[in-house]
């Protein structure tokens, strides 16, 4: 099931990221809070039972070309992969970037991240360039982005 954020959820949601990702590509608590409360932020929590299982953080970004939905990051339980939770998540978090009148998504993600690099390249997402020490000195990102339809076509 999937819904919008609450307050309570942080906590879970800061667990999840913290059994998702090594230092320094997690989040402290605080900068979870920041991005998942922001006035720009749309945040999509997939839930089995009441257990929260996935998250994907969006900010609505106003650019010099338009609106960019910006994935800030998409998380799944290390147990419930392969299961599509992040298909999911990434599709309705590309409906509500839509809504808000997005005509792309964009994101970073580390260059060593396989399983996530296979999942953007089999999600229409397309690789633009490398950001060299976004993750810090010699940890270097790829960007990528995926072209949204307008939804007034
Ligand atoms: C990347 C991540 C979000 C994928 O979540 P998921 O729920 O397992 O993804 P899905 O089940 O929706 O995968 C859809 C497709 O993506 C590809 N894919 C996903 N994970 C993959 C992996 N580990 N290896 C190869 N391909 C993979 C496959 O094509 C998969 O389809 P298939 O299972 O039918 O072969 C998850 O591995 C994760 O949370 N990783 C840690 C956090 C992270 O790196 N987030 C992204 C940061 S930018």
């Amino acid at each position: 099931m999937l819904r919008g954020y609450q307050a309570g959820d942080l906590e879970a949601m800061y667990a999840l990221d913290v059994a998702c990702f090594e230092k320094p590509f997690r989040f402290t608590r605080g900068a979870m809070r920041r991005f998942a409360e922001a006035k720009k932020a749309r945040v999509v929590i997939a839930e089995e039972g009441d257990v929260l299982v996935g998250f994907v953080i969006l900010h609505i970004e106003e650019a010099k070309e338009g609106r960019v939905g910006y994935i800030i990051t998409l998380d799944v339980a290390p147990e419930l992969r392969r299961r599509g939770i992040a298909g999911v998540l990434m599709t309705e978090a590309a409906r509500q970037a839509q809504v808000d009148g997005c005509a792309v998504l964009v994101l970073h993600v580390f260059t060593g991240n396989e399983a996530a690099i296979r999942f953007y390249a089999g999600t229409g997402f397309v690789r633009s360039h490398r950001a060299e020490g976004f993750y810090g000195p010699g940890v270097d990102a790829w960007v990528y982005h995926k072209p949204l339809l307008s939804l007034n076509d």
